[in-house]
């Protein structure tokens, strides 16, 4: 399952051999260890005239201690201050040793086209500044919240300014765009934090909305899910194992689930996690009560539910059986679809609950091959989609991952040529690894991104397919 091309072009003698052939070469990532700091370096914050997010940006950077830089602006250099930072002034003629690992812009004041030079003279002097593994964000307004088609216009005019700029990053380095509607302004640290860390180091062109919700709970952010009961189906390897182990790190107790046949490895993981499990098949009709029943008897509810198991039954359409096509829809949608149901219904989630469903990239691109997977992946995503404003009136929330590329025993099965090509057509250039994908749970998962809901976010690394 190891990336032995990434491995042999960073190595001294493969790296030149590399360089010359214009191969290329994927930075190593990098990834979130526990008590590392949000982000290991300074951030330069800009924004256009009259943006709404400078305050929210300031105190998260204060809170998490990160040095700040701004442009020569009175209003974002007071909002620093307002934070208790000290921030020191950037502009194009500063120093070249003056480098950042995070660059923010506040593009909530753009309201004409015109106005959208703006990210020009931030990034195009910011971008050269930018360290290996840096973190480009975009803020907006969701253009349905504009006051007027004019606004409307700029601020979807961002979407195809943060597509590019990650395309032309280099060395690990990702770009985002956040849009928060008005009134909204105090759910924007959880997806700031997350954005601007390694934890979201395969995560890159991707554009994340943040609705209003209720003021998001102080929680410790080493162990947000301290005394939080979460499920995550399909748990025993791969993906599933990597979000127990992540949750679990968070401070949830992770009930894992899988069939029966997977009952040791499954075991295993709650043993290394310090969590429980229950082995069946969730395609069984007595699956969703039995599930109920268990996360309220042994439990009393349930604060997070991760729908991660998953199949593929890969035929194209002419030689597809029915067999292989009932399979794939039946694990991947019907009976999350009946779980969702009885969760719903019976009462066992908790106050502030989220549900997290993993879609995939075929899903929304489709691909060759897969007609029973990518229908059973956009189906997850419909779900997600009906379901965001039903779930919001008890609390709680409903998101996707869409996983691109990831390096598990589902892709090891994929013939080699096809998975290094799916490997390499990235902006990143390489695979990504199951915690990438559990560290977008993660922050789904936590109290704090009660504003976060109906997202479906790719963790692909800007993947082509479908882009
Ligand atoms: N690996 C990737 O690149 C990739 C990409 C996109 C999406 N995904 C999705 O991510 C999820 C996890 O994938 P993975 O690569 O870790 O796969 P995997 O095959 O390694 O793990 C899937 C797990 O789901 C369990 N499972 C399957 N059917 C079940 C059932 N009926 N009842 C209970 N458990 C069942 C399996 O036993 C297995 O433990 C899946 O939903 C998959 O579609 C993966």
């Amino acid at each position: 399952m190891s990336d032995r091309y990434a491995q042999l072009v960073n190595s001294p003698i493969g790296k030149q051999i590399a360089g010359t052939v214009g191969l290329p070469i994927p930075t190593p990532l990098e990834r979130h260890s526990p008590g590392d700091p949000l982000i290991d370096g300074d951030v330069l914050v800009g924004g256009a005239d009259g943006g709404r997010l400078a305050a929210a940006v300031a105190s998260t950077l204060a809170a998490a201690h990160v040095d700040i830089a701004t442009e020569l602006r009175e209003d974002l250099r007071s909002a620093a201050a307002d934070a208790g930072l000290d921030a020191a002034v950037f502009s194009s003629s500063s120093p070249a040793s003056q480098r950042f690992k995070g660059l923010v812009f506040d593009a909530t004041g753009i309201r004409r086209s015109e106005q959208l030079v703006a990210l020009r003279d931030f990034f195009s002097p910011g971008i050269r500044r930018v360290q290996s593994n840096g973190r480009m964000l975009v803020l907006g307004t969701p253009p349905a919240d504009a006051g007027d088609p004019r606004e409307a216009t700029a601020q979807r005019a961002l979407e195809g300014f943060v597509r590019s700029l990650a395309k032309e990053a280099r060395n690990g380095t990702t770009a985002q765009l956040v849009y928060v509607a008005p009134g909204a302004e105090d759910q924007l640290d959880s997806t700031l934090r997350f954005l601007l860390s390694p934890k979201s180091a395969f995560v890159d062109g991707q554009v994340v909305r943040i609705g209003k919700a209720s003021k998001p709970p102080q929680v410790d952010p080493e162990r947000p899910l301290a005394g939080k009961v979460a499920l995550v189906t399909g748990s025993s390897r791969g993906i599933g194992a990597a979000i127990a182990a992540t949750l679990a790190r968070d401070g949830a107790h992770v009930v894992g689930l899988d069939v029966p046949a997977l009952s040791n490895d499954l075991d295993a993981v709650a043993q290394g996690t310090g969590g429980s499990a229950i082995t069946m098949d969730i395609t069984e009709s007595r699956a969703p009560e039995e599930i109920v029943d268990h996360l309220k008897n042994a439990h009393g509810g349930v604060d997070v539910v991760v729908h991660n198991a998953g199949i593929t039954r890969d035929k194209t359409i002419a030689a597809m059986s029915e067999d292989q096509w009932n399979a794939v829809i039946n694990v991947n949608l019907a009976s999350e679809e009946a779980i969702n149901d009885a969760l719903l219904e019976s009462g066992v989630l908790n106050k502030n609950a989220r549900i997290v469903c993993v879609a995939s990239i075929s899903g929304i691109a489709g691909n060759n091959g897969q007609t029973n997977y990518a229908t059973s992946k956009a189906g997850v995503i419909g779900m997600v989609q009906a379901l965001a404003p039903v779930v919001a009136k008890q609390d709680a929330t409903i998101n996707a991952v869409a996983p691109g590329f990831i390096e598990t025993q589902m892709t090891a099965k994929v013939p080699i040529a096809i998975r290094q090509a799916g490997r390499l057509m990235s902006s990143l250039s390489q695979g990504g690894l199951p915690v990438d994908v559990a560290e977008a749970i993660a922050w789904y998962a936590s109290p704090t991104s009660g504003g976060v809901n109906g997202n479906v976010v790719r963790v692909c690394g800007q993947a082509l397919l479908g882009a």
